[in-house]
């Protein structure tokens, strides 16, 4: 019989890709978690199948419904920079769906983690920190785990509006990188190696695994858009150049580094293949996997 997987976020851009690759595996049972079961996206959902609970992070009773009867579970966080306390409230919700799991006997969670950037760099960046420590509580609780982590997706480019459009037909990239090459992925290939997760658990059970389908500078990413969307010419942003609504905005990871933003991303990139944050990175392209 197929086993239930309870997908959060599955109307969002990560549990989105997870739900759709399940969808497609007859192993599974996908229901998704959602706080309106009458938005579009939940009824397309629906009616390819998804079983839809009507959850919410903050509402306990709703999360031990979601996750009655489930073997597996996708979870992810999601917090808003508007508010002062993000990372408390993000922590709270997120070990409260590590409770839910527990009390249901969950055989595997799969949790979108970050870097612990304080213990790693040692300075603080809360919206990574916040997903370690959550980490770091779902261990303790003795939770079946397997951690991923995403790299910066595509899709960012559309949901963050990380493109501008300058004058005539240059538009520019709001990634300020400065050179440094970054790992990447769509949320849609990224949702088929979580899917290979679940369907492998004794494979994958207490490992971590960085996901990336290439490592590329952002002039390469403008170079690669100006060669399919010619006439229009991309160009990397410089972080100077940027006004602050839209660095907080589109580049979240560089407002809590106002000396030297950009070495953040430059440095957790470079450190990402290290084996004190990923076991192995799994490098995705389409249906394609490969252990680095
Ligand atoms: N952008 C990147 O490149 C990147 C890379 C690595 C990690 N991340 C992390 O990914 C997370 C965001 O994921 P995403 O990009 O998939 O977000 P998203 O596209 O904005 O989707 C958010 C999802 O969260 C659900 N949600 C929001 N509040 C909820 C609540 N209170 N209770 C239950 N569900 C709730 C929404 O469901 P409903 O609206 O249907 O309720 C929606 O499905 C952040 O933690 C971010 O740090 C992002």
């Amino acid at each position: 019989m197929a086993e239930v997987v309870t997908v959060f976020g599955a109307t969002g851009s990560q549990g989105g890709g997870v739900a759709n690759a399940l969808l497609e595996d007859p192993k599974f049972n996908v229901r998704i978690v959602t706080r309106s079961a009458s938005t579009d996206k939940a009824k397309a959902l629906q009616e390819r199948g998804a079983g839809v609970i009507e959850g919410n992070f903050d509402d306990a009773s709703s999360l031990e419904r979601a996750l009655q009867g489930t073997y597996g579970t996708f979870v992810m966080t999601q917090h808003s920079f508007e508010d002062p306390n993000f990372d408390q409230l993000e922590i709270k919700q997120v070990t409260g769906v590590a409770d839910a799991a527990k009390a249901a006997g969950v055989q595997h969670v799969v949790f979108s983690s970050l870097e612990d950037v304080q213990k790693i760099m040692g300075f603080p960046c809360l919206h990574y920190d916040s997903k370690a420590q959550i980490e770091d509580y779902m261990k303790s609780i003795g939770l079946p785990l397997t951690i991923v982590k995403y790299p910066g997706y595509y899709e960012n480019y559309i949901s963050l509006r990380l493109v501008q459009k300058l004058e005539d037909d240059t538009y520019e990239i709001a990634y300020p990188l400065e050179g440094a090459a970054k790992h990447g992925i769509s949320v849609a290939d990224a949702g088929f190696a979580v899917g290979a997760i679940f369907e492998n658990r004794a494979e994958w059970l207490g490992r971590t695994v960085g996901f990336s389908a290439d490592k590329l500078t952002i002039q390469q990413h403008a170079d690669i858009l100006s060669k399919h969307l010619a006439p229009r010419v991309f160009k990397p942003s410089k972080l100077k150049d940027l006004a602050e609504h839209q660095i907080l905005e589109c580049t979240s990871v560089f407002v809590h580094y106002p000396e030297h933003p950009s070495a953040v991303l430059r440095e957790l990139n470079s450190l990402r293949k290290e084996a004190e944050l990923t076991d192995v990175v799994l490098e995705v392209e389409g249906r394609g996997l490969k252990k680095l």
